[in-house]
């Protein structure tokens, strides 16, 4: 885990935001349980695209409680935006990455943390309070699942496993369409459960053979870049896409044998 971060404690951080991420999981459980009448939701740009007050809550526990230990870090949320600290860590919050399951009583939605210093992603944590799992990574220290160890696909081919798929309304069908084409014409498959994080979780285990969207923010998928990069899996230079905190970008996660090919059939540049 030792890396060249001078002054700043990251396995403290780690160790705090992990419990922090579990009992954020429990009050997020308490509204997913209660009654959905009361979330009282609101639609951003249209239905699919929606926000609940268990979103914003849920934020506001994670904030509170990391800057309550560690108050010189800056935060990026879905929800309440950016607020820079006095020191290079940026915490990277989506407090409910699955909105539209969470809001329609489907399981698959998660809470995603990752801790940004400078430019790099050193700790990523996804909790999936439905089925209790907690993946988590810090950089140099390898992946896990429940405390076990993680490992991405092996697949040597797109035949071999399920891709998962994200795609939203902030790109023209066109943008998706013909990557699905072609994986269904090298009898792949794909699956989209309505949460890009857990997805990159899963990918992170091995569950998956990769992931790939088109248009992502940052906090979808800050803690799963580190996941899956930690769990010997391959991403795309998110990070160094220009404005990527403010705008997002094409976001693609992979086993490291079907990396090079799935960024070639989409069009994304591979270093290996
Ligand atoms: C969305 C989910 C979805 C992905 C979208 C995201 P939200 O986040 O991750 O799977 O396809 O691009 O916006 O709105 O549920 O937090
Ligand atoms: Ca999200
Ligand atoms: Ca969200």
């Amino acid at each position: 885990m030792e890396k060249a971060f001078s002054g700043i404690d990251i396995e403290a951080r780690f160790e705090h935001a992990r419990d922090v991420i579990r009992e954020a999981g429990k009050r997020a459980m308490e509204y997913y349980e209660g009654d959905a009448a009361d979330l009282a939701i609101e639609t951003k740009t249209n239905a699919l695209d929606m926000v609940s007050i268990a979103d914003k809550n849920v934020e506001a526990i994670i904030r509170d409680r990391i800057g309550d230990a560690f108050p010189e870090d800056g935060f990026l949320g879905e929800e309440m935006g950016i607020e820079k600290g006095d020191n290079d860590c940026l915490w990277v919050i989506d407090p409910i990455d699955g909105t539209a399951c969470f809001v329609n009583q489907m399981p698959t939605w998660c809470i995603s943390v990752a801790l940004m210093i400078g430019k790099e992603a050193v700790i990523g944590l996804i909790y999936h309070p439905c089925n209790d799992e907690l993946f988590s990574a810090v950089i140099g220290d390898g992946a896990r699942v429940n405390g076990e160890p993680a490992k991405a696909s092996s697949a040597k081919r797109v035949s071999d496993g399920v891709m998962g798929i994200g795609m939203s309304h902030r790109l023209p069908s066109s943008s998706i369409v013909p990557v699905i084409g072609q994986l269904l014409d090298e009898e792949g498959m794909f699956i989209r459960n309505g949460s890009c994080a857990l997805m990159m979780a899963y990918a992170s285990a091995g569950r998956l053979i990769g992931y790939y969207e088109p248009h992502i923010n940052p906090w979808d998928c800050m803690a799963g870049i580190v996941l899956m990069r930690e769990a010997g899996g391959w991403c795309n230079d998110f990070l160094d896409l220009p404005n990527v905190l403010e705008d997002g970008g094409p976001i693609l996660a992979a086993g490291p044998n079907v990396a090079k090919h799935l960024a070639d059939m989409i069009g994304i540049s591979y270093r290996g």
